[in-house]
């Protein structure tokens, strides 16, 4: 079996700074690709930007600035963030480069010649700020003005010519293809939401505009610009160099593992693209993943509230393992979440900083002091020993299930717990009174310390940097991190000496007003 693995966030509007909500879809993102690499996947992870459309010409009007400066300066943002968040992503794309302009027309073209475009006239709703058509049930009136019900965008009325994709053709075959492939549209919680608007009736869907400029033009008419969205969605294919199928990624990765997404672009994602993927003859990717929001409280965010989301502003208080961590581990995945400074806070404290921290130092300290700073050669594991050991290696292939499943939460719980079982051996075992017995003191050393490397493998798609800042310890480096690698119990036998790091994380001190 191949083991390549293709992943991508959504392709973010620069019509602003990023945001947390972009940091976070983009870390889970990182998690992932950094776990399926060390599981031994070749892997593709994907991002960008997606820049064109009349929301991003109206924001670069407002600020009075040529549409593609504003897109290149707001981009730029968005490329640095994944610096900032240390996202080990292949590749950043942008919409506005011509390699994805190239492949967004030649996939018109085949809708074309394959007659699911045809040219009418679109009346109706449309919302700018989510460039979405929405339908009158969509809809709703607030002190006169129409919103979308889901979205709470203003929408507007347009009349206009414009080309049609037959959408509605495809409401069968969407819910066949849903149906033989269950895991397509995941969490499960929100497949079916998608399946009862399919139910309900798909129209064609109007696939171009005439009133404005900024946008791919449709090849043979330059009237019209391609739809942002099917423009967009065709940048999981125009950065693995699609047309051209011979191309050692596009043979490679398509079709993609999962697409990344929050859930409020699902419809985009698990019912648009899949019927132009149909359309066009092209293998549909193996699932749609849309994970829940970030909230703050019932509040919008704002910093005179103290519910800061700036990513930029968190991580210069506090670092970017610990907010890596926390988003990982406090928004329970595909759920809505909370975060909060206190709740992250206190993840720095307990988990990091104690359990994790402080472990790495006991077990340094005290093998520098009484195993003359080598790691021990000469062991004799007992039950407890193996018992704690054991627990990486029997769990090995349903942590790699659970990641399949996209089940985050339990390989926290995972990690969390084989802490808690580390320190609690370590405390039990009182490697201190063991002085006259060697071969027990160097066995509690040598397992303790293994303990610590599996963990920080682990750690690794979690908080890269304070892993590998931990796997120091051993000299361990990047390269040698392995996930099978947690079944071998001796592991550390091939290396040498300990070193002694630098305090991982600081403690924050806190404030209780
Ligand atoms: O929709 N909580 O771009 P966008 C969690 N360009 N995730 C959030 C979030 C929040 N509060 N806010 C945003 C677009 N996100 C299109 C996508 S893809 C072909 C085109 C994340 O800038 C989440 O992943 O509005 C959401 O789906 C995405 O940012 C929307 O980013
Ligand atoms: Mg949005």
């Amino acid at each position: 079996m191949d083991k390549n693995f293709y992943i991508t966030t959504p392709i973010y509007y620069p019509s602003a700074k990023p945001h947390m909500g972009h940091a976070y879809s983009s870390i889970i993102a990182d998690f992932f690709a950094r776990f399926k690499k060390i599981d031994g996947y070749d892997v593709y992870f994907l991002t960008g930007t997606d820049e064109h459309g009349l929301k991003i010409q109206r924001a670069a009007e407002k600020k009075g600035i040529d549409t593609l400066l504003f897109c290149n300066k707001i981009s730029k943002t968005f490329q640095e963030l994944t610096k900032t968040l240390n996202l080990s992503n292949t590749d950043f794309i942008r919409t506005t480069e011509e390699r994805h302009k190239s492949s967004v027309e030649y996939l018109w073209k085949i809708l074309e010649k394959n007659e699911e475009i045809y040219l009418s006239k679109y009346s109706g709703w449309y919302s700018v700020s989510d460039e979405a058509f929405y339908s009158e049930d969509e809809i709703e009136e607030i002190d006169g003005i129409k919103q979308s019900i889901s979205s709470k965008s203003s929408v507007e009325w347009i009349d206009e010519e414009s080309y049609f994709f037959r959408l509605s053709k495809w409401e069968k075959p969407l819910l066949e293809y849903y149906k033989k492939n269950p895991q397509f549209i995941s969490p499960t919680s929100r497949k079916n939401e998608v399946i009862s608007f399919v139910k309900s009736g798909l129209k064609d869907l109007s696939v171009s505009r005439k009133s404005f400029s900024w946008g791919i033009k449709v090849p043979n008419n330059k009237d019209h610009i391609i739809y942002v969205w099917l423009d967009a969605l065709t940048n999981y294919l125009s950065a693995l160099n699609y047309p051209d199928t011979k191309d050692r990624n596009f043979k490679k990765f398509w079709p993609a593992s999962i697409h990344l997404i929050g859930k409020d672009i699902l419809r985009f994602h698990a019912v648009y693209w899949p019927a132009f993927l149909l359309a066009a003859n092209i293998p549909l990717p193996d699932k749609v993943y849309g994970h829940g929001w970030i909230l703050s409280g019932e509040e919008k965010m704002s910093k005179s509230k103290g519910n800061i989301l700036d990513p930029i502003e968190i991580i210069n208080k506090y670092g970017l393992d610990p907010l890596r961590y926390y988003l990982i581990k406090e928004v329970s995945f595909g759920n809505d979440g909370n975060i909060s400074q206190e709740r992250l806070e206190d993840c720095i404290n307990s988990d990091l900083a104690n359990n994790f921290g402080n472990l790495c130092q006991r077990i340094t300290t005290f093998a520098l002091n009484n195993c003359n700073g080598k790691i021990p050669t000469n062991f004799d594991f007992n039950v407890d020993d193996i018992k704690l050991l054991d627990r990486f290696k029997t769990n090995l292939n349903l942590i790699r299930e659970k990641i399949d499943n996209q089940d985050v939460n339990f390989y926290i719980d995972f990690i969390i717990s084989s802490l808690f079982e580390a320190n609690k051996y370590f405390n039990d075992q009182e490697p201190w009174k063991k002085k006259n017995d060697p071969l027990r003191l160097n066995t509690i050393v040598f397992t303790t310390l293994e303990v610590v490397r599996k963990i920080s493998f682990m750690l690794y798609p979690i908080i890269p940097e304070s892993s590998l800042k931990a796997l120091k310890i051993f000299d361990i480096s990047e390269a040698d991190i392995e996930f099978s690698s947690l079944e071998n119990h001796e592991y550390l036998r091939k290396k040498d000496s300990i070193n002694k790091i630098n305090i991982l994380f600081k403690k924050v001190e806190k404030n209780n007003d």
